[in-house]
């Protein structure tokens, strides 16, 4: 396995990579924007393909990279389930899988430092975010951060993982660079305290300054979603109701980009051939099952994903391609179901 830990010295921000072999898939967790170029060297170097850049939460110190490496790579970007990020890719929930081939991550939800926090867990080591710091905890003063909720993440969620399994945080302002979680239970100061009450008592009177990015952090990271208006200009965008209108037509394939997890969670378009985002320049290729049945089949292509961003990345890249008739379903499966759209079980449920 590859894993490079990566450090923006401005933020103090650690930034992950992982991948299962030369040559194969790579994820990325935490991407500073300013250090993106950096990371595209890397990957360059170790010959891995960026699948999906990971953000643990919506950050406050710095401006993520996950808006500028899906628009270079187009990989898939994601968060947790509560994000108030404008659009991200895919979206998880407690207890999901996060994976890209040969790599795989449990998924923890984590709440406190924010209410969007997330930790993701690989065998002998757990990627915390800002929840769990070496020798510290994320601050829960602003962004919905809740001292209560992060007591409960850190000593009923990730202090109970095997005491050997190595801490690698989103931040460290001292030169730390990983822990353990036996390390941390003996001597984090803020783990000592004897009570949730008295936890609560600590960080509510921490008093710090916010950070200086602040201002500018958080409304940019909100706003990481794809600007998805040029795909509908040139005409090749469908309403979800005017989606919906063509379902059961001989003429139409809706194709469902998302994961199984996704579908088995929220549910299909009726019909729908699954041909998941990673495979898809493999699929649009001639010889490609998505090849066959634009070119030869006559179909039309209607692409569709969890919120419109990796179908719109699917449009561009299929009339590429030169399939001409490709379209996609604005704003994904959650559009659709605002719109009343017909759902039925995943398959694979
Ligand atoms: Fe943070």
């Amino acid at each position: 396995m590859l894993f490079r830990q990566l450090f923006d010295s401005v933020s103090g921000t650690y930034t992950y990579l992982l991948a299962g072999r030369r040559g194969g898939e790579a994820l990325i967790i935490d991407p500073v924007l300013e250090k993106v170029d950096r990371y595209l060297q890397l990957m360059r170097e170790l010959d891995v393909k960026l699948v999906k850049a990971v953000d643990t939460h919506l950050h406050a110190d710095h401006v993520t990279g996950l808006g500028a490496l899906r628009d270079r790579t187009h990989c898939i970007t994601v968060m947790g389930e509560q994000t108030k990020a404008d659009v991200v890719s895919m979206r998880l929930a407690d207890g999901e899988k996060l994976t890209v081939d040969g790599v795989c991550l449990d998924v923890l939800y984590t709440p406190g430092h924010t209410d969007d926090s997330y930790s993701y867990i690989m065998r002998d080591r757990v990627f915390t975010g800002d929840t769990l710091l070496i020798r510290g905890t994320g601050r829960t003063d602003f962004q919905n951060g809740d001292p209560r909720a992060q007591y409960d993440s850190i000593f009923n969620k990730l202090l109970r993982l095997p005491e050997d399994t190595m801490v690698f945080p989103a931040h460290d302002y001292k030169g730390e660079t990983v822990s353990t979680i036996g390390e941390e239970k003996a001597f984090n100061p803020r783990l000592q305290a004897k009570s949730v009450d008295q936890y609560v008592e600590v960080m509510n009177n921490l008093n710090l300054p916010n950070p200086k990015m602040m201002d500018v952090a958080v409304p940019a990271n909100m706003k990481v979603g794809l600007a998805q208006d040029e795909i509908a200009r040139r005409g090749w965008a469908l309403s979800a109701k005017d989606a919906a209108a063509l379902v059961g037509r001989a003429d139409v394939a809706f194709i469902d980009l998302r994961e199984a997890t996704e579908r088995e969670r929220h549910g299909v378009i009726p019909g729908s051939v699954h041909a998941p985002y990673p495979d898809l320049r493999d699929n649009i290729m001639p010889g490609g099952m998505l090849h066959k049945l634009a070119a030869a089949d006559g179909k039309q292509l209607l692409f569709y994903c969890a919120f419109g961003e990796r179908s719109a990345m699917a449009v561009q890249a299929a009339q590429d391609a030169r399939l001409a008739s490709a379209r996609h379903v604005q704003g994904g499966i959650d559009a659709w179901k605002k719109a009343d759209g017909p759902i039925e079980r995943s398959p694979g449920a």
